[in-house]
């Protein structure tokens, strides 16, 4: 197959991570005799310093054309002073909007590898394996107005959903739930927000539609505590673009560090953006320590939601269960034992897994 791919390396560890994706994607053409295009373009602080915007036309452009992208990462202390409008975030809020990226699929499972590299006891974290599915283009981050008021002494933000911003995002949850272990956590704040209730209410309504799913409802802070101490209950989550974000960083405990969680973000139409989860990290960017997993499990899922390429995926995911199973790893991965290798070694090191592990078929 053919495919074109654009990729929007970002700021910090973004381009380090992009990279490893990359070189993973053209592992997996040559492999499996595919034909794999890349194009690069600006978004973020890189976007800001050589186009004075976080978000050029032409990255709009060439990702509307792609058939599928991947991001690296956007943001910075550079850019941390500049008005709202104008920061790096911006340019990934403004192309999950365009591009009209409503569905954000969060997959968290705890590798058996790595169950003593997180801080919680390995008894809680063994079996969970659950899926973050976020509301992305909606909510808080785009709600209109956004102000400062009286001479900067008031402000105002709003949450804001239309019912059929809610439907489909619901309709993607009973849908994931269908393929794993049918379990629907709906998580929200119906206790205080108007917008949680209509949530509630919208979940009602589909789930005659899904009389498979078990669903149940839990408050976020709720949530939030049981998602420590009870991972394993978890199958799929949906929730709105705020709630999700914060539930997904914290969930990233459970897998040992936040460089190891995926994403992928999806549209009406079925194009995907991928990227990992985590964000630029400054505090490490140029040191080639960035864990490039979380990045190159985004690959999968690329490759599996985009493409179609179910066995290919499957490859990438077992090349990575390799390399953790020699022990290989990067330094925010706290293990006794094992290897620290840089990011880019480790990224070598599944690219090598590709290219040489025997098939059965
Ligand atoms: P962050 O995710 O960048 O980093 C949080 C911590 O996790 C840091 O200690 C970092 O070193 C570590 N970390 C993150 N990814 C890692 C990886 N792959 N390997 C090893 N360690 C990793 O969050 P932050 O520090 O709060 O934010 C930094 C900047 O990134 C901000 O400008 C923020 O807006 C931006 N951000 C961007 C995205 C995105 O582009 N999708 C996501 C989150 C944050
Ligand atoms: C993420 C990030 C973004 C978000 C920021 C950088 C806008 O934290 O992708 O999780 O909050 O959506
Ligand atoms: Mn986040």
């Amino acid at each position: 197959m053919e495919k074109h791919i654009v990729l929007l390396p970002g700021d910090g560890i973004g381009p380090e991570v992009t990279k490893a994706a990359k070189n993973v994607l053209q592992s997996v053409a040559d492999r499996f005799q595919h034909t794999f295009t890349f194009e690069t373009h600006d978004i973020g602080g890189v976007a800001i310093d050589n186009h004075e915007t976080p978000l050029p036309e032409d990255t709009v452009e060439a990702a509307r054309k792609a058939d599928a992208i991947f991001l690296g990462a956007v943001g910075g202390p550079k850019w941390d002073q500049l008005p709202g409008h104008m920061r790096p975030e911006k340019g990934l809020l403004g192309i999950r909007k365009q591009l009209g990226l409503f569905a954000n699929l969060r997959p968290v499972k705890a590798f058996p590898q790595l169950l003593h590299a997180s801080p919680l006891k390995q008894e809680v974290v063994a079996a969970s394996d659950l899926l973050i599915v976020r509301e992305l283009t909606g909510g808080l981050y785009f709600g209109e107005p956004r102000e400062r008021r009286n001479n900067g002494n008031a402000v105002v933000d709003t949450l804001a959903y239309e019912r059929r911003e809610i439907e489909r995002i619901v309709e993607q949850a009973f849908q994931s739930a269908q393929v794993r272990r049918k379990h629907l956590t709906s998580v929200d704040k119906a206790n205080v927000l108007e917008s949680s209730r209509m949530w509630r209410e919208v979940v009602e309504e589909k789930k005659a539609q899904y009389p498979d799913v078990k669903v149940e409802h839990m408050l976020v802070d709720a949530a939030a505590m049981k998602l420590v101490t009870h991972p394993a209950y978890f199958d799929v989550i949906v929730t709105e673009n705020m709630f999700g974000d914060i539930l997904s960083d914290e969930a990233s405990v459970l897998t040992g560090s936040l460089g190891m969680l995926p994403s992928a973000s999806l549209n009406e139409t079925g194009v995907g953006l991928y990227e990992p989860v985590h964000g630029s990290a400054p505090d490490i960017a140029g040191e080639n320590k960035a864990n490039p997993l979380a990045s190159i499990l985004s690959v999968a899922m690329m490759l599996k939601h985009s493409f179609g390429m179910e066995e290919e995926a499957e490859q990438v995911e077992a090349a990575v269960q390799e390399v953790l199973n020699e022990g290989y790893h990067t330094a925010d991965i706290d293990l006794v034992g094992g290897t620290v290798v840089s990011g880019s070694e480790l990224a070598r090191r599944v690219v090598d897994q590709i290219t040489t592990s025997d098939t059965t078929e």
